[in-house]
C-alpha cells in the first residue's frame, strides 16, 4: 500500500490548512457558542472547490480522488467540525450519489450548481422512529402516475435549514421492503415541503441541523435517482464513501486536539518544568499520536480501497468506527493535558471534545460500524 502523497495531493492540503486557518478560526468559538451557521465561509469554501472536490471536472467539480478529498477534509475539521461536516454531506453524501446513481438529465440539472457551492445539498435518510434501524422508513413516497406524493418528517438533517436541494429516501412499496424504498430529489420551495427546528446540540453547533417535513409534497417522477425500488441501495453505498470523509473529520478533530496539547504542555509549568517534561503527560502525548497514525492509516487504506476500485465497505466502517473513537479518546486527553484552561472555551479543546462526540453516531453509529464489519468477516 502506497501512501506517499504526490505534489497535488500535498497542494490540496496546504490550501485547506491555510482557508481554514485564516478563514475559520478567528470566529470558531462565537460561531459554536452562538449555534451560527458559516455562511461566508461556506461560501468561500464554494469558490474555493472544498464543496464539490471528487465531481467530476465535466459538471464543474474537482475531479479530485477520495485521498486529496480526506486530507481537505482532516485540515478543515481540525480548526473547525461544523464546516468540515457541512463539506462532507455535500461532497460525500449528495454530488457523489447524484454522479454515481443520477440520471444525465439530473447530473446536468444539479451537479455544477452543487459542486461550485451555488446550492447546497442534504441527505434525508434518518426519521424519528428509523436511525440505525434504516430500512424501517415511515415517510412514504406514492406512485401517482408521472409524479410520487411524499408524506413524512425526516430527522436530524444536516444542512436541513440551508440546502437547495435534498435527497429524500422514502418507501413507495411497503410490500417489497427495502426494495421498495426509493430516492427523489426535492428542491427547496416545493409546495408541502417545510423546514422544523433546528436542534440546539452538543457539538458541530455550527452546523444546521433540522427536522424536515414533508405535506403532500408532489415530485415529478423524472426525480427519482435510478430504478424504482433502488433506493435503500443507493444510502447505503453512498453511506460507505460518507463514512470515509466522517472518518477523516474525526482524524482532523483529534489532530486539531492533539497540536493543540503538544504546544500547551510546552508553554505551562508545574513543579519548576514545563508539564512536557512530566513522563505522565510525555505518555499521554506518545499515546495521542500513536492512535491519530493508526487511525490515518486505515482512513487512507479505506480512500485508496475506494479510488483503486476494491469494495470499501468494511474498510471505511473500520476507518469510521476507530477514527471517531480515537478522536473522543484524544480530545479528552487534550482536555486533561490543558488542566483547568481546557475545561473552557478560550483554548478549543473543549469544543472539540464535544464536536468529536457526533463522529461516534451519525452516518452509522459505532455499534453500526461493528455490525458492518461482523457481516463482512462472516458472511
Ligand atoms: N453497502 C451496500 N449495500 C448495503 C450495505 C452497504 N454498506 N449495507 C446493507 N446493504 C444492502 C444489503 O446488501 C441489502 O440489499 P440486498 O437485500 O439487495 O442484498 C440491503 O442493503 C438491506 O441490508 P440488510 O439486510 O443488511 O439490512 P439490515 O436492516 O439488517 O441492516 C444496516 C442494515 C447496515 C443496519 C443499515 O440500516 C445501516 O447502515 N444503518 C445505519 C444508518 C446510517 O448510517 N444512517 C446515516 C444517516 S446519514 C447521516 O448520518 C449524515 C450525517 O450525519 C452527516
Ligand atoms: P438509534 O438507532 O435509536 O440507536 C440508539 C442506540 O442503540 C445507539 O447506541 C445504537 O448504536 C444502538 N443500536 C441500534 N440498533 C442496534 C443494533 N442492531 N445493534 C447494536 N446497537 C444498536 N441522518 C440523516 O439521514 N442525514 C443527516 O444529514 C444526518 N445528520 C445528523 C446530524 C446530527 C447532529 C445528528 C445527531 C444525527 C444526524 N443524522 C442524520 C442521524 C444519524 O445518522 C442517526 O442519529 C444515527 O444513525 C443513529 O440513529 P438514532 O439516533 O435513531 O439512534
Amino acid at each position: 500500500m502506497d501512501f506517499n502523497l504526490t505534489e497535488e495531493h500535498l497542494a490540496v492540503q496546504e490550501a485547506a490548512r491555510d482557508f481554514a486557518e485564516k478563514e475559520l478560526l478567528h470566529d470558531a468559538i462565537e460561531r459554536d457558542t452562538l449555534s451560527k451557521f458559516p455562511e461566508k465561509q461556506v461560501k468561500m469554501m464554494g469558490e474555493l472547490g472544498f464543496l464539490g472536490m471528487m465531481a467530476s471536472e465535466n459538471y464543474g467539480g474537482g475531479g479530485m480522488d477520495t485521498i486529496s478529498y480526506v486530507l481537505a477534509m482532516e485540515e478543515i475539521a481540525k480548526v473547525d467540525a461544523s464546516a468540515a461536516v457541512i463539506m462532507s454531506v455535500n461532497n460525500s453524501l449528495v454530488l457523489w450519489g447524484l454522479e454515481h446513481y443520477g440520471s444525465d438529465e439530473q447530473k446536468q440539472k444539479y451537479i455544477p450548481a452543487l459542486a461550485s457551492g451555488e446550492k447546497l445539498g442534504c441527505f434525508c435518510l434518518s426519521e424519528p422512529e428509523a436511525g440505525s434501524d434504516a430500512t424501517s422508513q415511515k415517510t412514504t413516497a406514492i406512485d401517482k402516475g408521472d409524479y410520487y406524493l411524499v408524506n413524512g418528517t425526516k430527522n436530524w438533517i444536516t444542512n436541513g435549514g440551508s440546502a437547495d436541494i435534498a435527497l429524500v429516501i422514502a418507501q413507495t412499496d411497503t410490500e417489497k421492503g427495502h426494495r421498495g424504498i426509493n430516492c427523489l430529489i426535492i428542491e427547496k420551495g416545493t409546495e408541502g415541503f417545510v423546514v422544523g427546528k433546528k436542534e440546539d446540540k452538543m457539538g458541530i453547533r455550527s452546523s444546521d441541523t433540522h427536522s424536515l417535513m414533508f405535506s403532500d409534497v408532489k415530485v415529478p417522477k423524472e426525480n427519482r435517482i435510478g430504478d424504482d425500488g433502488m433506493g435503500f441501495k443507493f444510502a447505503m453505498s453512498t453511506l460507505n464513501g460518507g463514512r470515509i470523509g466522517i472518518a477523516a473529520q474525526a482524524l482532523g478533530i483529534a489532530s486539531g486536539a492533539y497540536e493543540r496539547a503538544v504546544q500547551y504542555s510546552r508553554e505551562r509549568r508545574a513543579f519548576g518544568k514545563s508539564i512536557s517534561q512530566h513522563q505522565a503527560i510525555q505518555f499521554k502525548l506518545a499515546d495521542m499520536r500513536t492512535r491519530i497514525e493508526a487511525a490515518r492509516f486505515l482512513i487512507y487504506k479505506a480512500a485508496l480501497d475506494k479510488d483503486e476500485g476494491r469494495s470499501y465497505v468494511e474498510s471505511a466502517a473500520m476507518a469510521k468506527v476507530y477514527a471517531s473513537e480515537v478522536a473522543m479518546w484524544v480530545t479528552t486527553q487534550a482536555v486533561q493535558v490543558h488542566g483547568g484552561y481546557g475545561y473552557v472555551k478560550e483554548y478549543h479543546v473543549e469544543r472539540m471534545m464535544r464536536d468529536a462526540k457526533i463522529t461516534e453516531i451519525y452516518e452509522g453509529t459505532s455499534e453500526i460500524q461493528r455490525l458492518v464489519i461482523a457481516r463482512e468477516i462472516l458472511k
